[in-house]
């Protein structure tokens, strides 16, 4: 039986970093490519520094190791993007181009390219935001993400090309930091509560996001990727959901461990592009499609991301 072997491109970033070992257990280490602009502080398996901006390189890697899928999870996120839209957009659309191209001229079997809830705007019901709702986004990173939706429709309409894709929530994980997005808080709040910091959130208190433990999100990525053709009816991307909460209620979580902790609230302009975004997502459509159902709540997260932290921060005194 052929065996696939996979490019993982993003592999420092959040999902990256979370997914390679996933991928190495599921694939092989000797098939599982790990691909980022910047080198890993610690390696395993196989690597190679690439630009994905550069089709060349990419290309070459591909044919190098007969790459027969790539998870294409390089991108800026929402609030980083902002700083500096056209660069963003640039980054953004010309990787994902570079991605769909050489998939179709070196006829990779399988593409996943991450979407998220940025696609929605103002227009889209904000609780239970249906699959088919609106994208009227307000984010360059949002608009970005439309048009990936879009490219991977057109892509798998034109040349049947089985490309995969999930509107990620705002994502939470303790094996690495996310960077430049909305949600972000969400995972520096543990950080600061195990290191008995107070902890100063730039949403404010009542904001109600969509979020999801990475477990969460890493499950649903490869059951999507290994479920049948025919069961992947949607070709732009799916609603995936998880939880959702405020800033209030993960910090009272986190009090049930850390009684003390201390948050303060300065909303900066992060607050705008959270409230033009769900406050809750309907994922129906993936349940019944392949079958998708989130496994952690708010509880169970918090005691995960605690759990795993202190082995982090205090790894003599652990004990939860
Ligand atoms: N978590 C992302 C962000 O905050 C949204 O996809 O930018």
């Amino acid at each position: 039986m052929k065996r696939d072997t996979i490019l993982l491109i993003g592999s420092n970033g959040q999902i990256g970093t979370a997914l390679l070992p996933r991928l190495q257990d599921l694939f092989g280490i000797d098939h599982v490519v790990a691909a980022d602009i910047r080198r890993p502080e610690r390696a395993t398996g196989l690597f190679e520094l690439v630009d994905a901006t550069r089709a060349l390189d990419l290309a070459e890697v591909v044919h190098r190791h007969r790459v027969t899928q790539i998870y294409h999870l390089a991108a800026v996120l929402s609030a980083r993007a902002e700083a500096d839209p056209i660069g963003a957009w640039n980054l953004n659309m010309q990787t994902l181009l570079n991605v769909f191209e050489v998939a179709r001229t070196c006829r990779i079997r399988k593409v996943f390219v991450p979407s998220s809830i940025a696609a929605f705007g103002e227009d889209a019901p904000k609780d239970e935001t249906p699959q088919t709702a609106l994208l009227d986004p307000s984010t360059v990173y949002g608009i970005s993400k439309v048009a990936a939706e879009n490219w991977s429709l057109y892509y798998h309409k034109r040349y049947g090309l089985d490309v995969r894709s999930l509107r990620y929530p705002g994502l939470i994980s303790y094996q690495s930091m996310p960077g430049g997005g909305t949600t972000d808080y969400a995972v520096s709040i543990f950080h600061h509560a195990v290191q008995d910091l107070p902890f100063d959130c730039f949403l404010r208190e009542d904001t109600l996001l969509p979020m999801m433990y990475m477990d969460d999100a890493l499950r649903a990525t490869l059951e999507l990727m290994e479920a049948p053709w025919k069961r992947i009816r949607v070709r732009t991307s799916y609603n995936l959901a998880g939880m959702s909460f405020t800033p209030a209620r993960l910090a009272d979580a986190i009090r049930l461990y850390y009684p003390d902790f201390k948050v303060t609230y300065s909303p900066d302009f992060r607050q705008q592009i959270a409230d033009s975004w769900p406050r809750s997502i309907d994922d129906s459509v993936a349940r019944k499609d392949w079958g998708w159902k989130p496994a952690f709540d708010l509880p169970r997260m918090t005691h995960e991301m605690i759990s795993h932290l202190s082995e982090i921060y205090h790894p003599t005194v652990h004990s939860l």
